[in-house]
């Protein structure tokens, strides 16, 4: 942990025992860049290091780097060290670690308004209002939206001027990839979801049907059910189609305006209820592939699934039980996650808008 007191430009915080929080100011953390994703500032990126699966560090593009025209980049980091191959002083730039050992909010609040800053794309739907404060109530009232961006009265197209724009970005946990394998038990649970879910629910699963309409996303899912939870967060999406293909990959469309036809009930009860176990469904033969946080031994499926239930950080998990043919993977437990704080698709500077999130998660 030496590096932690390494230069007189970092800041630090001891609001944790026996954990400063550092961010080091003018430094470029080398190693190994697992990703970039856009963010509209440093400890945003922090949030982002943090609930990615194997973020330790990362290196925040600020808007008055001048090295080229990067900005609002968030390069999430790691080595297999554990610790920052080299620190470079570079201007423009701030580095820190990930939270991940810190127990941090899984749905922090972000309060933070951005002036001058474009949040461009994921549009579902927009108003005129009378400033940006008016515009990020609305977006907090409104159960799909994530984040806003409101072009004020002195905007240079004047049409625009007081249009605020919602947006939405996933914030239950999806599946980046879903194979199937008999050999296999895995497991979801959708804690965040909740507070989402209390829409008007369509209990009803169409099996053997699919449904005409247009497409607005296509998305891994681990079951029907799975498919319907994310059905019901999208704020476009009004009905959902599940289909397996050829290849064994299971795939999800999502899909808006169009009437379904055959009918089977399913349960609703599991979206409603109390805090975690009605959404626990755990899906045999299901490999979520990737998202690892750590692994372990074990002897059973069902102290993965606790295991996972027990660790905040957890949102999913594969357990590999001895039928799977390459022994080496035999009684591992996965414990998995995905980014799930709200992020922009792309920031940008824009001259007389304002950008910010939902206060949803505000007290
Ligand atoms: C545009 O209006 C906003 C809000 O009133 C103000 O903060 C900003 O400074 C104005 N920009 C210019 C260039 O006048």
């Amino acid at each position: 942990m030496q590096y932690l007191v390494m230069t007189g430009l970092s800041v630090c915080s001891y609001q944790f025992m026996y954990l400063p929080l550092c961010l080091f100011l003018r430094t470029w953390i080398s190693g190994n860049d697992i990703t970039f994703l856009y963010s509209p500032d440093v400890n945003h990126c922090q949030l982002l290091c943090t609930q990615h699966p194997s973020c330790l560090f990362f290196t925040f593009i600020r808007a008055d780097w001048t090295h080229d025209d990067r900005h609002f980049y968030c390069y999430l980091k790691s080595t297999p060290s554990g610790e920052p191959s080299a620190q470079t002083p570079v201007q423009g730039a701030t580095s820190g670690f990930s939270l991940k050992s810190c127990s941090p909010d899984p749905q922090p609040c972000l309060s933070e308004v951005y002036q001058n800053m474009d949040f461009p794309g994921a549009d579902y739907r927009y108003l005129f209002t009378g400033d940006h404060e008016e515009c990020q109530r609305v977006c907090t009232q409104d159960p799909a939206c994530q984040f806003f961006t409101f072009a004020q009265e002195n905007f240079s197209i004047t049409k625009i001027r007081y249009k605020c724009h919602l947006k939405f970005s996933w914030t239950v946990p999806r599946t980046p990839v879903i194979e199937r394998k008999f050999l296999f038990v895995a497991y979801v649970s959708f804690p965040n979801v909740f507070p989402l879910l209390n829409l008007a629910c369509q209990r009803k699963l169409f099996p053997n049907t699919g449904i005409a309409g247009r497409d607005i996303e296509s998305l891994p899912a681990a079951s029907p059910e799975h498919c319907q939870i994310l059905c019901s967060t999208h704020p476009r999406c009004t009905y959902f189609t599940y289909n397996r293909n050829s290849m064994g990959m299971w795939r999800t469309t999502l899909e808006a305006n169009s009437k379904p036809i055959a009918q089977v009930t399913i349960k609703c009860g599991i979206y409603e209820g109390d805090a975690l176990s009605p959404l626990l469904v755990a899906y045999e033969g299901v490999d979520f592939k990737g998202s690892d946080i750590r692994y372990e031994l074990m002897d059973d499926a069902d102290t993965c699934q606790k295991t996972c239930t027990e660790d905040p950080h957890c949102q999913f998990y594969t357990y590999v039980d001895e039928t799977f043919f390459d022994r080496s993977y035999w009684r591992h437990c996965f414990l998995k996650r995905v980014i799930t704080i709200p992020a922009p698709p792309k920031v940008i500077t824009l001259t007389n808008v304002v950008s910010g999130f939902s206060l949803k998660n505000c007290a």
